[in-house]
């Protein structure tokens, strides 16, 4: 692919969007030595998103320096997000809200039956955060709407509302461009370790990749990018979605470049029973690399997205020779929600209850 500008450039282009600074950036590049040997395939290095700072990390603390820096422009004092009772999203949107000084109302909506009852994991932080939570039944339209409905209340009482997520559905821009951000850090930090990566994967359903394939675009195609579903949405295809989403961003970055989706590796292969669902492949990857390497990977997205990269390592998708970067997005406060569902009969056998055999 034609080379089209170079990373200084690109960068420059980047700085002049609005950003409210709240990540510690840029996260460390680690080289996986045993967990690449236990796969017995390529050279595997971690990009850890998981490690961007906030109230236990992830990819969406990238996305709210600039979210945090629109709303700022807009006036706002109040951030309203919406998502699923577990969200990593809502967790870090309090979290920012709160290293920023906006008020933070969450429209949440249950997952499970009872999730709401589970004071574990995200939504035990929410809580904690002192993020104002509004548990809805219903789906996700029933949520956009109540979301708007808080907004217009909170209008009526003087506030400057700014609904994020659901209600920017349409233009999930400046997230991708945090994400870009990202692309140029692993380029800058390869560069120093002298390694040229041939992939990069990650856990993506929109503005993680989309972002990506904006900075290996401008960049000129240094590496393929493999993004792997969490979840399936009927009647839309993530491929489209990210080609919206790249295509906006590119446009607000001024790049003279749109994409067509069927340019993005992206699949739903590994999703399993459906979002939020554990699989046996996506537990033995969090097993793995927690005994190979000691980084925690969670049960609903980079799990599933490791078991991806698993499987394309074992089906010769990805080669002996190739380098991998695997793009850590976080959801570690997940492994404590889905904590029962994690423990096996295998880490059972962990345990001794006998304190004699101790001697
Ligand atoms: C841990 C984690 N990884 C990956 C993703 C996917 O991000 P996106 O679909 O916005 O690219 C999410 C989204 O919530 C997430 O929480």
């Amino acid at each position: 692919m034609r080379h089209m500008m170079t990373l200084a450039d690109l960068e420059s282009k980047i700085q002049n969007v609005p950003r409210e600074k709240i990540a510690f950036l840029p996260t460390p590049l680690q080289i996986l030595p045993r967990f690449s040997k236990a796969l017995g395939g390529p050279k595997i290095l971690m990009k850890r998103d998981d490690l961007t700072g906030l109230a236990l990390g992830g990819n969406k603390t990238r996305m709210f320096e600039y979210l945090l820096a629109d709303a700022r422009k807009h006036g706002a004092d109040t951030l309203i997000g919406g998502a699923f009772v577990q969200s990593n999203y809502c967790r870090q949107l309090a979290a920012a809200c709160r290293a920023t000084g906006f008020e933070v109302e969450l429209v949440l909506r249950k997952l499970t039956c009872d999730d709401d009852q589970n004071f574990q994991g995200n939504f035990l932080l929410d809580l904690l955060l002192g993020a104002k939570v509004h548990i809805i039944s219903g789906d996700a339209e029933d949520q956009r709407q109540a979301m708007y409905r808080l907004a217009h209340r909170l209008e009526a009482e003087g506030k400057t509302p700014y609904v994020v997520r659901m209600a920017n559905d349409g233009d999930l821009s400046l997230d991708a461009i945090s994400y870009t951000v990202c692309f140029c850090e692993i380029v800058e930090q390869c560069q120093k370790l002298g390694i040229q990566p041939t992939h990069l994967y990650a856990s993506s359903y929109d503005s993680t990749q989309a972002g990506l394939e904006v900075g290996n675009r401008a960049l000129g195609g240094l590496m393929k990018i493999v993004g792997i579903a969490a979840e399936t949405r009927e009647g839309q295809n993530p491929r489209e979605r990210m080609a919206r989403c790249a295509d906006l961003a590119a446009k607000r970055l001024d790049l003279p470049f749109r994409f067509s989706p069927d340019e993005i590796d992206n699949t739903t292969e590994y999703v399993g029973e459906g979002y939020g669902v554990v699989t046996r492949e996506g537990l033995e990857m969090i097993r793995l690399l927690a005994d190979t390497e000691g980084i925690l990977l969670d049960p609903v997205y980079t799990g599933k997205a490791m078991a991806g990269l698993a499987s394309h390592i074992k089906n010769g998708i990805v080669t002996k020779d190739d380098v991998i970067v695997f793009l850590h997005t976080g959801g570690t406060p997940l492994l404590f929600s889905y904590g029962e569902q994690l423990i096996t009969e295998e880490i059972m056998e962990l345990i001794t209850y006998d304190t004699d055999r101790l001697d």
